[in-house]
């Protein structure tokens, strides 16, 4: 089901490739063309037509690949309109000159030839200026002149600033300074800072929010259904102009309504939690900030004791590995990497380890959904893998009380719809891989914001460059 939703975007994906050949093949129709006029490539005046068979088939194909592409979104609007009318331009303006090539035209042949020729120069032009917008919308304006290291940082700054610190008093922390900015820190300077500014917006200083975007002013104090930043990110992800764009980390619905509240609460800079009225629905969540439950990092603050050695042994006797994790920590990743069988003395000796325990590999054992009851006594399990096993959903629904879990891979499982369910109810979890599931896209589109699922059909190894810089502007 996942093959069906993905089979456009994947021809869509082949956009940066195909546009290379109607630029090098109608510009070598053009060479032959002014080449069969001199006597000595006079014979070349037959390739012309095939050449501009081809460049006008791949022209097509280009521009119908771009137009795909371009639904996706995370493109600058206008250079993207500008871009695709000029490729369909081009795509057009090939066709009709292949037309005036053809013998069987009504025209005289002598006018066809004429049209020919004077058609190649804007033919030429649309096809550098056409390549030029569309390498500046998937580098950014300035490629030619950029170091190539843009989008890079893009996904580094994602990586660290996931990593928020945890707030020591929530209630006298500033709202703005404390809870919303390092917000858009992380969600939106990617496109709209100091680096980029997307729609004309910057959100890294105070001054240039209250400035708003081109279209004026982003939020009305007191107004939060009137105010863009709100319309915008509460647009279902499906739609146009919602932001953050598709194929980035996305808002949850508590950071909407957090900046919902302090719009409502009149947008003040300066103003601490205390000092705005409590909102009942907001309360778990700005507890949640001081917790460093929320905190995405792989290792928990707390030191925990140390394990159990006879139960280490034993397991490790049962061909299971057993590693401590970051080096001098007393926290275990266990693989079951080695020992293809889970049986039941395993699953004693792991709950003996579960205070330990934050990372669990079981992919390709022979795991059961009731095997799970037990996987579900590992209160840190933090990484769980699963994939390639016969887990189905009742397995899934054991999981329900891992309340620190962020990784669960399910990749060739028989999990469907009715897992995410109750994935959706682990507030921990940030990372979801589906690959080869029987999850819908239905499913899918009710999975939490939150969660960053991977359902692995976008994989194209052979276009790598190009899918890197892909959706990250
Ligand atoms: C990957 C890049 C990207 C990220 C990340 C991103 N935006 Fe945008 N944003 C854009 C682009 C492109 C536009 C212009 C196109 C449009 O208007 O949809 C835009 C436009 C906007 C506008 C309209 C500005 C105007 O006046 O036209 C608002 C408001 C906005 N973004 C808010 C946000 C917020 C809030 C976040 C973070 C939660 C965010 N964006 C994250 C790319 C991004």
């Amino acid at each position: 089901m996942l093959a069906e939703i993905n089979f456009t975007s994947i021809f869509g994906r082949f956009h940066p490739a195909l546009v290379h050949l109607p630029i090098g093949i109608l510009l070598l129709a053009f060479l032959f063309e002014l080449l069969s006029k001199t006597k000595r490539y006079k014979k070349l005046k037959a390739a012309v037509r095939p050449a501009l068979f081809f460049g006008t088939l791949s022209a097509v194909l280009a521009a119908f690949s771009g137009y795909i592409l371009s639904n996706e979104g995370a493109y600058d609007d206008e250079l993207l309109s500008q871009h695709k009318w000029m490729g369909f331009a081009t795509a057009g303006l090939a066709f009709l000159i292949f037309l005036f090539s053809s013998k069987s035209f009504a025209l005289p042949k002598k006018d066809q030839r004429k049209a020919v020729l004077v058609l190649f120069f804007p033919l030429v032009i649309l096809l550098m200026v056409t390549g030029h917008w569309g390498s500046s919308l998937t580098r950014g304006e300035d490629y030619l002149f950029d170091s190539g290291t843009d989008s890079l940082d893009a996904a580094n700054t994602q990586k660290i600033a996931t990593q928020r610190q945890p707030i020591e008093n929530v209630s006298e922390a500033k709202v703005y300074d404390d809870i919303i900015q390092p917000l858009l820190k992380e969600k939106c300077y990617a496109c709209h800072s100091s680096k980029k500014q997307k729609g004309q917006l910057r959100l890294d200083e105070i001054e240039l929010i209250k400035k708003g975007g081109k279209h004026g002013e982003i939020f009305t104090a007191g107004e939060p259904k009137e105010s863009e930043i709100i319309k915008r990110t509460s647009l279902s992800i499906e739609e146009k102009g919602h932001m953050p764009p598709r194929r980035e980390a996305q808002l949850t619905s508590s950071d909407i309504e957090l900046i919902k509240w302090w719009i409502t609460e009149g947008a003040s800079f300066e103003k601490k939690v205390k000092e705005l009225s409590k909102r009942e629905e907001l309360t778990n969540y700005l507890e949640s900030l001081s917790s460093t439950q929320t905190v995405n990092s792989w290792l928990p603050i707390e030191e925990v004791a140390v394990a159990d050695g006879a139960a280490i042994e034993e397991l490790r006797s049962l061909g299971v590995s057993i590693g401590s994790v970051g080096g001098k920590s007393n926290y275990l990743s266990i693989s079951f990497a080695g020992k293809k069988e889970v049986e039941q003395r395993d699953l004693e000796l792991l709950k003996i380890l579960s205070p330990q325990v934050i990372e669990l590999n079981l992919a390709r054992t022979t795991v059961s959904d009731d095997d799970l009851i037990l996987i579900s006594e590992l209160k840190e399990l933090r990484r769980l893998h699963v994939e390639h096993t016969l887990i189905t959903d009742s397995g899934i629904s054991h999981l329900q009380g891992c309340n620190n879990l962020f990784y669960l891979n399910l990749v060739e499982t028989n999990v469907s719809d009715e897992a995410l369910k109750i994935v959706n109810n682990i507030r921990s979890l940030k990372e979801l891989y589906l690959f080869n599931t029987k999850v819908t896209k239905d499913g899918l589109q009710k999975l939490n914001s939150q969660i960053k699922m991977d359902t692995g059909g976008y994989e194209l190894p052979f276009l790598a460059t190009d899918t890197l810089i892909f959706g990250r502007k």
